[in-house]
């Protein structure tokens, strides 16, 4: 008798302590969910407080992803120092962006400072003129670049210089003429557009993967010694993007390359693209791999199966070179 009333008692437990649990779980589940969208509320508002005001360069604005960076940085109310070669082409973005208007936000006229990245002296006294717009620079976004398609064998060692010019010494020269006031100011951003290609290489793009490993290593490096001045390093790796970047590449020969590849003209939206560079930069993110998940798995076998990843690449290498000659 005393075995089954204690057995009863305890199943009538049981089953409220369920009834309790089961009425529990909606309340912590919809509670934790209302406390994650509140903090990723006030992380969006921070991020975005980030911007506001900001001076921020951008270089290579006149096309591509650094014109996309451009309008979504304006609209985010940061203040614009638009570079690059072609003042008409910029001054055209420079007064798109002034006929955005947005009742909610701030925004700022674009300046505009031109120079060749190529040149150092150039890139000397264009940081000059930069740092006269405001005063100071709060975020740097060095984007500007140039592709290359072409066997090593048929490539004169100037195009590989001419391409590391504007990848890689460009930004290296820019960024160091901008770096001491950061470093005076305790504060600084510094961004580099670099690509897959700076992670891994691919055949017969040897000039332009090689200036975007260079790029990976030195900022890479000058993170770990800016962190202690309060000066901020993010490094972009995208995959394809819808650009000109094609069309504008350099051949073996130093000749314009002049086509709009596949791969390229299916690749990822601009615009897209750069509303993730200002998410990223907002939340001062280090090392971003922005692409789909065949070049983000190739990335992966580089590094944890070489011998696999350098087969792969050699087999393209044929299969392409096969297709040229057929
Ligand atoms: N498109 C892609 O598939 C892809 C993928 C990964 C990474 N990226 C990177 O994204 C960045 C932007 O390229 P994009 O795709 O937007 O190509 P894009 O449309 O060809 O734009 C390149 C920009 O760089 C500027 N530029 C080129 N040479 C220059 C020089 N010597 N001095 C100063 N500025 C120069 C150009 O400006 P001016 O000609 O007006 O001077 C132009 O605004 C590059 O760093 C590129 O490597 C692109």
């Amino acid at each position: 008798m005393v075995v089954i009333s204690c057995s009863n008692r305890r199943t009538a437990l049981g089953r409220r302590s369920m009834e309790l649990f089961g009425n529990m779980v909606p309340l912590v589940l919809g509670s934790a969910g209302l406390l994650l969208l509140l903090y990723q509320l006030l992380q969006r508002t921070r991020h975005r407080a980030n911007i506001q005001d900001a001076v921020v360069v951008i270089t290579g604005a006149s096309s591509g992803l650094g014109k996309e960076c451009a309008r979504v940085f304006h609209a985010a109310g940061a203040r614009l120092i638009l570079c690059g070669r072609d003042r008409a082409r910029l001054q055209e973005l420079a007064q798109d962006l002034k006929e955005v208007a947005d009742s909610k936000q701030k925004m700022h006229t674009a300046s505009i400072v031109t120079f060749d990245l190529s040149d150092t002296e150039a890139v000397a006294s264009a940081a000059e003129e930069i740092l006269k717009c405001h005063g100071h620079v709060d975020i740097l976004i060095n984007n500007a670049g140039v592709s290359y398609r072409g066997m090593i064998l048929s490539t004169h060692v100037d195009v590989h210089k001419q391409v590391m010019g504007i990848n890689y010494f460009g930004p290296v020269a820019l960024t160091q003429a901008i770096l001491p006031s950061m470093v005076q100011r305790k504060s600084g951003h510094v961004a580099v557009i670099s690509s897959v290609q700076g992670k891994i290489s691919i055949p017969f793009r040897s000039a332009y993967s090689a200036s975007k490993h260079a790029t990976q290593a030195y900022f890479d490096c000058l993170r770990a010694e800016m962190e202690q001045h309060g000066v901020a390093v993010s490094v972009f790796s995208p995959g394809y993007i819808r650009t000109n970047l094609s069309l504008n590449a350099v051949t073996g020969d130093g000749s314009k390359y002049g086509v709009l590849d596949r791969t390229t003209a299916e690749g990822q939206d601009p615009a897209v693209v750069a509303q993730a560079v200002l998410r990223a930069v907002g939340q001062r993110k280090k090392d971003v791999l922005l692409a789909g998940p065949l070049p983000t798995l190739a990335v992966y076998i580089r590094t944890l199966f070489p011998e696999l990843f350098f087969k792969l690449m050699a087999s393209r290498a044929r299969k392409e070179q096969r297709a040229k000659q057929d």
